[in-house]
């Protein structure tokens, strides 16, 4: 299974995962214990949780901190360490997101040279039309919907396929299948099967960028790397982006959606001054935290970290959302304050592997937040809040469903 769809609760304890009272703050056992501390796993492995704003930036950008996790068997991983050598065997060629420099930088500088201001722009375009799309099909059928499957998931899997330039005719195929590959409810088997499915689909569309260039990244990826990639690399890597950018920003969506919907007034001055949207998204994105536990790093050689020591090949898992609530990086940390002078935060990661679609997914974010906002007065959810089914055993959180309705 791939890390994001991942159910944490296997591994991790259950005080760590579980949510309290408020759905929006991180687990109460991830609060206040100092800024690093050994956790014991539930597979009998040890681990330490990094809480500190500070001491999360270093693991992140310290070369001791491998992402390698083949090669580093990470303890959280679900399989148990292979026999030596195994790792090279079932190495995917362009997950880039597990492996360190120079072999990283070799795949992510031409993915990063792809992601061009002219293309985010025309995508930005798109976006918008895509978003104000599905808000306008969920009115003709309203004023109830489950803004999950109606918006929040199809947004970001359309935008993927306007990036990749999947064919209008392709793309219910595409959808269908990452929906069951997202979908938690689903068998061991159908996921596999689903993925197997997007797999065989990758493959098939950069043969086909290979044959007819258009202009899309995946083309640009394809005619214009130099060394040339693979295909099987190019394949890992337009699975990869899917990977990152749809399960991430369909449950940022949702859950952002959700929390201005319990924070009136915080929605209220939105809704005045529209001009709020760009902090808005990322005050929320440091709020949610919706990566919670699923960053993490294993030392290459003992290192001492803010004054722990630790042994080589230690795990280190990085507890975003309470990284995120530091009160030495924020003053009222707990609080949605959407004017919040802007300081660097950890939603994104940090270093060498920070998130390369942070700018589409916060052009996703502020178009999506801002069209639904906008065409949909009145919104307000159509049962009490306590009845919102989270996913807090994932390794990104949100909610499952959000029936809203509106006037
Ligand atoms: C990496 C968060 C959306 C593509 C990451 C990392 C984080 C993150 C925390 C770092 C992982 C690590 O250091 O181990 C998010 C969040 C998103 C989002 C919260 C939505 C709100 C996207 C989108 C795309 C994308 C839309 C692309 C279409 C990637 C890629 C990486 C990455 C390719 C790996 C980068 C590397 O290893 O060098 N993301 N992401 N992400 N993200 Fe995102």
């Amino acid at each position: 299974a791939s890390v994001s769809t991942m159910a944490m609760r296997r591994i991790l304890p259950t005080d760590l995962v579980e949510r309290g009272r408020c759905p929006f703050d991180p687990p109460p056992g991830l609060r206040g214990q100092g800024a690093i501390r050994p956790v014991d796993l539930l597979n009998g492995a040890r681990a330490w949780l990094v809480t500190g704003f500070d001491e999360a930036r270093t693991v992140l950008s310290d070369a001791r901190f491998s992402a390698d996790k083949l090669r580093h068997h990470d303890a959280t991983s679900p399989r148990p360490p292979g026999p030596a050598g195994q790792e090279t065997a079932e190495r995917a060629d362009g997950i880039f997101v597990f492996m360190d420099p120079p072999e990283h930088t070799r795949l992510r500088r031409p993915l990063t040279g792809q992601f061009t201001v002219r293309r985010m722009r025309r995508l930005e375009a798109r976006v918008r039309e895509i978003a104000v799309e599905h808000i306008e099909a969920m009115r003709a059928a309203g004023p109830e919907a489950d803004l999950v499957p109606a918006f929040a998931l199809p947004l970001p899997s359309l935008v993927i396929c306007e990036l990749l330039g999947v064919d209008y005719a392709d793309r219910a195929e595409f959808q269908e299948r990452t929906a069951v590959a997202l979908d938690a409810s689903a068998t061991a088997e159908e996921q596999g099967a689903a993925r197997a499915g997007l797999y065989a689909f990758m493959g098939r569309l950069v043969a086909l960028k290979r044959a007819e260039p258009a202009d899309d990244l995946l083309s640009g990826l394809v005619h214009d790397t130099d060394p040339p990639l693979t295909d099987r690399q190019l394949t890992d890597v337009a699975l990869g982006l899917l990977n990152a950018g749809h399960e991430t920003t369909a449950n940022m969506l949702s859950l952002s959606t959700f929390a201005l919907l319990e924070h009136p007034d915080r929605l209220a001055e939105l809704r005045a001054d529209p001009g709020l949207i760009e902090g808005a998204v990322e005050e929320l994105l440091r709020y949610l935290s919706i990566i919670q536990l699923g960053v993490s790093r294993v030392t290459t050689e003992p290192v001492t970290l803010g004054g722990v020591e630790l042994p080589a090949g230690a795990t280190v898992v990085i507890a975003t959302p309470e990284a995120n609530r530091d009160p030495r990086q924020w003053s009222d940390p707990d609080v949605l304050d959407l004017r919040r002078p802007r300081v660097p935060h950890l939603a994104f990661g940090h270093g060498v592997h920070q998130c390369l679609g942070q700018q589409l997914a916060r052009i996703e974010l502020r178009i999506g937040l801002g069209e639904l906002i906008s065409r949909l007065p009145g919104l307000r959810l159509a049962v009490p809040a306590g009845q919102v089914p989270v996913r807090d055993e994932m390794l990104i959180f949100g909610v499952r469903s959000l029936p809203v309705t509106w006037s």
